[in-house]
């Protein structure tokens, strides 16, 4: 039996791409959802498209993280599903190019804020027994590739800290998912790529994992458009 007891979700990074579709698609499947993402137009157009409660907001700010859990708690009451989906490339370039403020600004997005917003949700989370946190982080986690060094050292850290709180959270009842998608064709780049998978689809592979039944939980879930071969 399929039975879906998480009943509010946090999702961020939902004014675009994947967020906004797994937001869409959490709400269709009976959640309370809050979001957020920078963009305030886009913040309030999902807002009154799914009748939620939201925030538009800075996570490279250092506060941030902190500022959303609380406003999230106020408005949900709980949250019982963290999908911390934020994430930013800012360019495909060789090292000689970046520059300390490319490597701040990725830590602090890709990095920092989920680890941040990981730890506000585990503390109320594991007092309830029960929550799922996951944490979309990307193929390039299982690969290396030349002109991704930035990017794919902040993924790769995410990945090891989700391999941490996998263990962490366990003892608590908390499931947590780190989520691998390849290539998807969203506004993460500057061109479209329409060989690459749909952000509907990549969002309903991500609520596949949250509404497991409660006697699973997916651990690592990797999934690529059938065209790539970069692994
Ligand atoms: N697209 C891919 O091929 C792919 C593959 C593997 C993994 N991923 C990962 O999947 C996640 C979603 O990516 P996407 O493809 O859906 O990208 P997207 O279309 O560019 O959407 C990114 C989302 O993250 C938000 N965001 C970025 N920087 C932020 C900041 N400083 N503060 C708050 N929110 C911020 C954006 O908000 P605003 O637009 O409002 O600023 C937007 O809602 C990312 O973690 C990405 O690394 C993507």
């Amino acid at each position: 039996m399929n039975s879906t007891p998480m009943r509010t979700a946090l999702i961020t990074g939902a004014t675009r791409g994947i967020g906004r579709e797994v937001a869409r698609q959490l709400k269709a499947a009976g959640f309370a959802v809050f979001i957020t993402g920078r963009d305030l137009q886009l913040v309030e157009s999902l807002q009154s498209e799914l009748g939620c409660p939201g925030l538009a907001m800075d996570l490279a700010e250092a506060e941030a993280a902190i500022q959303l859990f609380a406003a999230v708690r106020q408005a949900l009451g709980h949250v019982d599903v963290l999908v911390n989906n934020a994430g930013f490339n800012k360019a495909k370039q060789p090292l000689a190019m970046v520059t300390t403020e490319d490597l701040d600004a990725s830590y602090a997005v890709n990095v920092r804020a989920p680890i941040l917003l990981a730890r506000e949700a585990l503390k109320d989370m594991a007092a309830h027994g029960s929550g799922h946190i996951v944490n979309v982080i990307s193929s390039v986690a299982h690969a290396k590739m030349e002109n991704y060094s930035v990017y794919s050292t902040m993924k790769y850290a995410l990945h090891g800290f989700t391999g941490c709180l996998i263990k962490e959270a366990r003892q608590t009842g908390v499931k947590v998912t780190g989520v691998y998608p390849g290539g998807v064709d969203t506004t993460f780049r500057p061109n479209a790529r329409p060989d690459y998978m749909r952000p509907e689809s990549a969002a309903r592979m991500i609520v596949q994992c949250i509404t497991a039944p409660d006697d699973v939980v997916v651990h690592e879930l990797t999934f690529r458009p059938i065209v790539e071969t970069n692994f």
